[in-house]
């Protein structure tokens, strides 16, 4: 499904990561970023080794959580992997929401400096870091459209879904934006 922001576009799809055509894809990493399972490790294999050379080059200290660094694409369609610090879920009164809300924000803008039309998100922190999917689909929603209304781009923002259940999670929220 898809919905639109004056001249933007936020769909959702079901699938892989690491097989969307897009200008950026976003990895859900730790502050360390240095790789993992899920969304992490997909990317890391899908890229290559140099990934991980860049990032540990570019960014030894890691990412604060709430924010994102950039990196290139490498063996990835995608030119540039935006590399976010979701929370880790510790019950809703940790902040969670405004740093899960700051790391979107930031890949957003990452995109807007690197003249990116078009960005893939995975659902960052409904994975290991346990944010529950429909709370984190209103807060990831609610981030996307609310830049999209004040900037005006990036055209296509693509939540990139793995199974039903976010999926669903994902529909149920977009479209109240209707
Ligand atoms: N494409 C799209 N979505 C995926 C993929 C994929 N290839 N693989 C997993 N997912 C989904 C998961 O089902 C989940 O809904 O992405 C969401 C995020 O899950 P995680 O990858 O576990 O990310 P997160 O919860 O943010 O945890 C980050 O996990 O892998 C480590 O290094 C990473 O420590 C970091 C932590």
């Amino acid at each position: 499904m898809h919905v639109q922001f004056n001249e933007c576009q936020i769909e959702l799809a079901q699938g892989d990561i690491t097989e969307q055509s897009m200008d950026a894809v976003v990895n859900a990493a730790n502050s360390g970023l240095r790789g993992g399972g899920g969304v992490d490790g997909a990317i890391h294999r899908a890229a290559g080794p140099d990934l991980m050379r860049e990032t540990r080059r570019l960014y030894p200290d890691g990412c604060e959580t709430g924010s994102a660094v950039s990196t290139a694409g490498f063996e990835l369609s995608a030119k540039y992997v935006f590399h976010a610090v979701g929370p880790v879920w510790a019950g809703g009164g940790e902040g969670e929401a405004e740093l899960l809300s700051g790391a979107y924000r930031r890949c957003l803008e990452l995109a807007v400096e690197h003249d990116c039309t078009s960005i893939a998100f995975p659902a960052i922190s409904t994975g290991v870091y346990g944010h529950p999917i429909d709370l984190a689909a209103e807060t990831s929603l609610t981030t996307v459209r609310d830049f999209l209304l004040e900037q005006g781009r990036p055209g296509l923002v693509r939540f990139v879904l793995f199974g039903g259940g976010a999926y669903g999670a994902f529909c149920r929220v977009l479209e109240t934006f209707i």
